[in-house]
């Protein structure tokens, strides 16, 4: 297939509807990213944080889970410390790989980042109590979704990083109409900033 490379700075936005080559079968690709650098993968996490904080109330009622997948250093943690100062969080953004579950507060939510990575299992997430952190008024943003397996509430959006040369891809996946409206914005939000255009600001305020 030809893929268009756009004349971007540092991000490219491909096609729609292409299905996954790593999850093929599964929710089409709605959008495919060229993540030329790092400050390309921040600018994802940004946007995805303009586009939830854009989204508060919804969030509030429904609750919302971003999924990232990928092998070991692929980007999952770096996209979420993004996502994360985005929405004003200031202080240290730990990778929960050994705790498992890093807590945050972000603007009226909560905001709940797992790594799977060390779970022993389905029934460490049942022992653990984990699938109680799920619900409305909370974001969780989880690595290693797949060592949960059929415990985890679908995604709203979901995120496949495979490097990619010096890059990486991020392949993005929706499963919800709140997650599809949030990948549209976020999309829109990534565009400004390839046209050199600052975010607007959100309607809600962050705290910590
Ligand atoms: N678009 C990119 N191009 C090149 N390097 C990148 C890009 N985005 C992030 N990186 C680098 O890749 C590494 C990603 O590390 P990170 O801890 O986020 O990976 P991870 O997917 O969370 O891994 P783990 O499964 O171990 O938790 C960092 O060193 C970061 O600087
Ligand atoms: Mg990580």
């Amino acid at each position: 297939m030809n893929v268009p490379v756009s004349p971007v700075s540092y991000v490219s936005v491909f096609h729609y509807g292409l299905q996954s080559m790593a999850n093929a079968g599964a929710e089409p690709v709605k959008q495919l990213l060229k993540l030329i650098d790092p400050l390309a993968t921040d600018a994802l996490g940004g946007a995805l944080a303009a586009a939830l904080l854009d989204n508060v109330d919804a969030i509030g009622a429904a609750g919302f889970q971003l999924y990232l997948s990928g092998d070991l250093g692929a980007g999952k943690t770096a996209i979420v410390r993004a996502l994360l100062r985005g929405m004003g969080v200031s202080g240290a953004v730990k990778s929960p790989t050994f705790a498992l579950l890093e807590p945050y507060t972000v603007s009226s939510l909560d905001f709940y980042h797992f790594d799977f990575y060390r779970l022993k299992g389905a029934a460490e997430f049942d022992s653990a109590g984990f699938r109680d952190w799920f619900g409305p008024g909370r974001i969780c943003a989880v690595e290693w979704p797949e060592r949960a397996g059929a415990r985890l509430a679908k995604a709203d959006i979901s995120v496949e990083l495979t490097v990619a040369g010096e890059g990486r891809l991020a392949a993005l996946h929706t499963s919800s109409e709140l997650g599809e409206r949030c990948l549209n914005h976020a999309v829109a939000n990534l565009q400004m900033l390839d046209d050199g255009l600052s975010l607007p600001a959100p309607a809600h305020s962050s705290s910590r």
